[in-house]
């Protein structure tokens, strides 16, 4: 595996870990650590031994937001032509899932990076905000797009205008959060999660959650059309034929991702 500053990675069975790694900092994401990130994720993508992702943090933090210090005398120029916040966006060309396993701070573009995950895990301790308010700007990285499809506009308007901070329990109660676990036990629920999804066959895992994606993106219309192209092309797949053979044999199947 490549060797990383700012990220630490590893493989648990079938899937991939990436672990934010700059505690001086609460994991703020600094250019650095998104490009590390971004690297890591391709290459777990490309990987035919890993099913499914996971991004964790610390136990005090997951990430506290984009990095202040490297933001505040950037210019309109700097921030156009740095790819540092298109780095998000990125993220959703990433086609296996990836599972978020988000303890203490989750804020600014913390937040954004686990709502741009596709499942999050929370433990007791998590705070979810979008602060940037406080700062004299608003969310850049999702914050404001992302987080109100999922909370609506109510519960959306009050974090961005008025650093209104979500505990995990609240979190969940909205439909951002999948789990919440005691600190001692989110990251093996996340694991475990992930886990379950890299054990599955491979090509629907994937063609599941572009179509689960769309429907955030697209008009009802298109979204059952691009489903239904998703659901015949899988008929085309070994792993079709397993799976329905291995029903009526009543047998375990056995994935082949082909
Ligand atoms: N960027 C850079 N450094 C950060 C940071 C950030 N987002 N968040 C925390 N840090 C640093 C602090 O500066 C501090 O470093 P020093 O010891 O060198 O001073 C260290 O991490 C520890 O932080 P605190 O001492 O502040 O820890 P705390 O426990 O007292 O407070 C906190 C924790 C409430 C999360 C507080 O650190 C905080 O408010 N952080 C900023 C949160 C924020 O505004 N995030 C949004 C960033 S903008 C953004 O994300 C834009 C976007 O949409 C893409």
């Amino acid at each position: 595996m490549a060797e990383y500053e700012n990220i630490l990675v590893r493989q648990e069975d079938r899937v991939g870990v990436v672990q934010l790694n700059r505690p001086q900092a609460l994991n703020a994401l600094n250019s650095a650590l998104m490009t590390e990130l971004m690297h890591a994720l391709r290459a777990f993508d490309g990987d035919d031994s890993v099913g499914c992702m996971m991004i964790t943090g610390s136990e005090k933090a997951f990430a506290a937001g984009a990095d202040i210090k490297q933001m505040a005398q950037a210019s309109v120029v700097q921030m156009m032509n740095d790819p540092f916040i298109y780095y998000w966006d990125q993220l959703a060309a990433i086609a296996k899932p990836i599972v978020a396993a988000v303890s203490g701070w989750c804020l600014g573009g913390g937040c954004e990076l686990a709502m741009a995950c596709d499942m999050i895990v929370a433990s007791e301790t998590a705070k979810f905000g979008q602060p940037e308010i406080n700062l004299g700007i608003i969310p850049g990285a999702g914050g404001t797009q992302r987080l109100t499809r999922t909370v609506g506009k109510a519960v959306a308007m009050e974090m961005v205008l008025n650093d209104r901070k979500l505990s995990a329990a609240e979190a969940q109660q909205l439909g951002l959060v999948n789990r919440v676990a005691p600190v001692e036990q989110y990251m093996d629920a996340a694991l475990e999660l992930a886990q379950g999804i890299a054990q599955r066959a491979p090509v629907a895992v994937r063609a599941g959650k572009e179509a689960v994606t769309k429907a955030y993106e697209t008009t009802l219309a298109e979204g059952l059309h691009l489903e239904r192209r998703l659901f015949t092309m899988l008929f085309a797949t070994a792993d079709q034929k397993e799976g329905m053979a291995a029903f009526i044999e009543k047998r375990k199947a056995n994935w082949r991702g082909q």
